[in-house]
């Protein structure tokens, strides 16, 4: 089976694929995942033509290290096969991965993982199109298990909280935004997600937050998602790019300090130790399992 790939997902942001202009934009901005869209960002109007702009951008920008991923129509739309088939036929190696929104089931992304792997054999592409899922409605988060489990092309679930505010009937005025509900109300779907994320060994990532003039609620969203193993967040205009990037990525204070803690944990062992202190602090196999994930962190940024 193919190794899944191990991409950078601290910030992914959304770009409306009937926008030349944004695309541009988007392709010199240093950000690791770009999603151009076809989905909700573009008027009905304009979702035909907007395939084959999305093709020109991919085609002909230079994107860097950024990973480009087109978000497609939901699988209840007369677009959403043209929108793979179009796409795929027209950038080839030039698209790294396909999203999914208002996914259903595991069967909704198991038909996207066929239909990619039939044109994978057609056009002879060398590198396997990945799948990215959006989770934003009641019944994908009570399946979120099984859909996590769909398919190995399945590389990451997302918590998109605005489709989702409507599907649960939760009120609240902007897009991932203050809700006035007592603590945090999206903790109980965040960690949800990530459990079945994290059981499948695929990424975790928070999606959008409106109100883009608010940075530092914004920087707080992104604190909260990736302290409970979230690796980060959706960006819907750029100056919540480099907030994003900054907040997901781990200090070079802790990452040392994490360094150092797993040596000095494998010299205890050493001396037949299982538990020792560190920094004032006890330490065991469970600290060193901890800070194992900020390294790997550090490890996917080349830190
Ligand atoms: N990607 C790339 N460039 C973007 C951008 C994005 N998501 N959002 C804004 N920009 C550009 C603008 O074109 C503008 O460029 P300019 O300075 O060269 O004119 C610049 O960034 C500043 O934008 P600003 O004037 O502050 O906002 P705006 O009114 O042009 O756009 C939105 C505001 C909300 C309409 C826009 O950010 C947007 O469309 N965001 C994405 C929406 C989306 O994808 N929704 C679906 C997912 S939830
Ligand atoms: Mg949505």
């Amino acid at each position: 089976m193919q190794e899944r790939p191990r991409r950078l997902r601290r910030c992914q942001l959304s770009v409306p694929g009937s926008s030349e202009k944004m695309m541009q934009k988007a392709a010199g901005m240093g950000v690791d995942f770009v999603f151009l869209d076809l989905e909700d960002a573009v008027a009905p109007s304009e979702k035909r033509p907007a395939r084959a702009k999305i093709v020109q951008a991919l085609n002909t920008l230079d994107w860097g290290r950024t990973t480009r991923c087109v978000r497609i129509n939901d699988l209840s739309t007369e677009y959403a096969y043209e929108d793979i088939i179009e796409v795929v036929e027209g950038a080839r190696e030039n698209l790294d991965m396909v999203m999914l929104p208002k996914a259903m089931s595991a069967s909704d992304v198991q038909f996207v993982d066929k239909l990619l792997a039939m044109m994978e054999k057609k056009l002879g592409l060398k590198k396997r199109i990945g799948i990215d899922v959006l989770i934003e409605e009641v019944e994908a988060m009570m399946r979120v298990e099984e859909i996590a489990a769909s398919t190995p092309r399945l590389e990451c679930l997302i918590f998109g909280m605005g489709d989702y505010s409507a599907s649960q009937g939760v009120s609240i005025r902007d897009i991932g935004g203050p809700s006035g509900y007592p603590g945090d109300i999206w903790s109980y779907q965040r960690h949800k997600l990530t459990i079945a994320a994290r059981a499948h060994r695929i990424d975790a990532v928070d999606g959008p937050f409106a109100d883009f003039r608010e940075p530092e609620a914004f920087r707080e969203e992104c604190r909260r998602a990736m302290t409970l193993g979230m690796v980060g967040k959706w960006a819907i205009h750029p100056s919540q790019v480099e907030i994003a990037q900054a907040t997901f990525s781990p200090a070079e204070a802790d990452v040392a300090r994490a360094r150092e803690m797993i040596r000095a944990y494998d010299a205890a062992l050493a001396q037949g130790l299982g538990a020792v202190q560190y920094d004032g602090k006890m330490i065991d196999i469970a600290s060193v399992r901890i800070v194992k994930n900020l390294v790997d962190r550090a490890d996917r940024i080349g830190m």
